[in-house]
């Protein structure tokens, strides 16, 4: 019989890749940052439900994040496994929309997502990058400001159980010519 600690793999996963909690056992891994595919589809959907709950994408929009022209699709990857994901709409000539944002529960403060955030920003090469994000998810507040983003405007009611989305800017020095 194993014990949960003996069950539990270094990557955070247990064997069936459902995220475990706790303390890491082993040092934590690098990750990497790679362009994410169609074959992403199965682990996004995994990573959107536990980041977002009622809110994660249904399968149509995974599937097109994944799939649609022009979208920058990036995910981190510990022992090839994907275990952030970030998404970024280049589409307007000067503005970009980052449209998701998470990183698997084990994993977070480890500087995943301000990598991915810094690479999608960079991929997108547009002069001003927005997003939106619930007015009470403070971690979420706590990264875009520390990566420089600012408060704009505020969409109300836009969440599905009422709660309002602060609209965040960052303006990009290297990219206004
Ligand atoms: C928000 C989220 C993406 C952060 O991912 P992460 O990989 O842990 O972020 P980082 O390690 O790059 O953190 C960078 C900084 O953000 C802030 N931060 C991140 N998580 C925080 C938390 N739980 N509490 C307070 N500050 C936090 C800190 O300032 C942190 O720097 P520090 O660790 O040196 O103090 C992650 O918690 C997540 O996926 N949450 C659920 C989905 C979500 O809310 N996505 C954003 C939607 S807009």
């Amino acid at each position: 019989m194993i014990s949960l600690h003996d069950s539990k793999r270094s990557d955070g996963l247990d064997a069936e890749g459902a995220a475990v909690s706790g303390e890491w056992h082993t040092a934590p891994q690098p990750f990497s940052i790679l362009t994410a595919t169609w074959r992403d589809v199965g682990e996004l959907r995994v990573l959107e439900a536990e980041c977002f709950g009622e809110d994660a994408w249904p399968l149509l929009d995974v599937i097109s994040v994944l799939t649609i022209g022009g979208i920058v699709r990036l995910k981190a990857v510990i022992h090839e496994r994907m275990v952030g994901f970030i998404a970024g709409d280049p589409r307007e000539e000067d503005t970009a929309w980052i449209t998701t944002l998470g990183v698997r529960a084990p994993y977070r403060r480890l500087g995943i997502a301000t990598a991915l955030l810094a690479e999608c920003e960079k991929q997108m090469r547009r002069p001003v990058i927005r997003l939106c994000v619930r007015k009470d998810n403070q971690p979420a507040l706590q990264l875009y400001t520390k990566a420089g983003y600012r408060h704009v405007s505020v969409w109300w009611n836009y969440y599905r159980d009422g709660q309002d989305a602060f609209v965040l800017e960052k303006k990009l020095a290297e990219f206004n010519s």
